[in-house]
Formats: structure tokens, sequence, C-alpha cells
């Protein structure tokens, strides 16, 4: 496996909140994993989503909640609210933002029908978010197969960070996404790796890397 930064940005490791962590024995499982590869924090980046509602609130609870629960079993993992935005109409924030790190935000674009972010465009979101003092980060844009390389010039330049998922470059997700994967990496165009871990299948594959 390639060499992990300290924390992870993207994680789905809070129970019953979304299609991540079923349950309490599912997220001390998966940070347990986490803190088994050298993790020593997590940003808890539960869906925000037309089929997953999550709040600031709720997301900042179940991690009060499970923080306690790690602390109980001294396993050494600290967790970090937030959420990830995708970007469709029902759902994307316009004030209320949960940022990690200072001011990041994981934002996601539909992943197979651009149509469902209309009205929205994604480089004018981002920059709106820029200049609301917030550091978009775009997550897995190796996994967007409509996106042109004109599109992910346009998204950077619009001011957003991009973040890689583990497995992505090893095909976890597809050799379409693989392929974009290696090209972005090539290129330079990412600045952090997630985990995006959702459950012990993933946690098994990763270890398989
Ligand atoms: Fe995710």
């Amino acid at each position: 496996m390639e060499l992990l930064p300290a924390y992870d940005c993207h994680c789905h490791i809070l129970p019953g909140l979304d299609d991540g962590a079923a349950d309490l024995e599912e997220s001390l499982f998966l940070c347990r994993w986490l803190v088994g590869k050298g993790y020593l924090e997590a940003v808890c980046t539960s869906h925000s989503t037309f089929l997953y509602r999550n709040t600031e609130e709720g997301v900042a609870k179940a991690v009060a909640e499970l923080q306690r629960e790690l602390d109980a079993r001294d396993i050494p993992l600290r967790l970090i609210p937030s959420l990830e935005y995708r970007l469709v109409p029902q759902t994307w924030p316009r004030e209320r933002l949960l940022p990690w790190k200072g001011n990041h935000v994981l934002v996601e674009l539909s992943l197979r029908t651009p149509e469902k972010m209309l009205p929205l465009v994604p480089e004018e979101e981002i920059r709106g978010l820029v200049e609301a003092g917030y550091q978009p980060v775009l997550a897995h844009p190796e996994r967007y197969l409509w996106a042109t390389p004109e599109d992910y010039d346009r998204w950077r330049d619009a001011g957003a960070l991009f973040q890689r998922n583990l497995g992505s470059l090893e095909g976890f997700y597809g050799a379409p996404a693989q392929l974009r994967a290696r090209y972005l990496k090539e290129k330079g165009y990412y600045s952090f790796l997630g985990t995006d871990l959702h459950n012990r299948r993933y946690a098994e594959a990763f270890d398989g890397l």
C-alpha cells in the first residue's frame, strides 16, 4: 500500500447515518482498521444527498457519541465532524457548512449523470465557496466518468483541490475510474488522498493493495 497521510479526510464510519457503517460494531471495526493503518484523525464525511439528508447537527452529535465509544475502549482515533456535500439542487448548502481543518469542504459531483446537478454549475458553485472563504475539495474526481479534461481544468481553475480515493489507482472502482486516476495523478491534480471507507468490504480490499 502507498504511503498514507496522517489523517483521513473522507470516510463514512458513523453508524447508521448513510450507506457506510451499519451499526456501532462496524464503526468500531472501521476505526480500529484506520488506527492499524496509522491514521491519527478521521474526518467523518457522512453523505448529504437527496437520499441521505444528514445535517451538521446530526453529524456533530453522532461524532461525539462515537468518540465517547472510542475513548472508552482506548482506540486512539480523533474524529472530526463534517459532510460530503453532493452538488444537487435538493440538498446543496447555501449557507450552513461544517468545514474540516479550518475551511475545507468536501464536495461531490454527480457520479453518472451531470444533468442531476442542474441548474447548479460546478465551477460557479466552487467559485462561490471560495468567495465565501471556504476551500472546496472535490471528492474522487476520477469517478466522474462523464467529465472531460477541460472540466477538470475548469474546476481546478475555479479553486477546487482534488481528492483521490484509496484504491482508485488499483482499479477498486473499475477500469475507467482507474485510467482517470492515473491521468489526474500524472498531471499533478491531486492534493488529498481519502479512504472513502464505507464498510468491511472496503477495508479488506484495501488490505490487499
Ligand atoms: Fe464518500
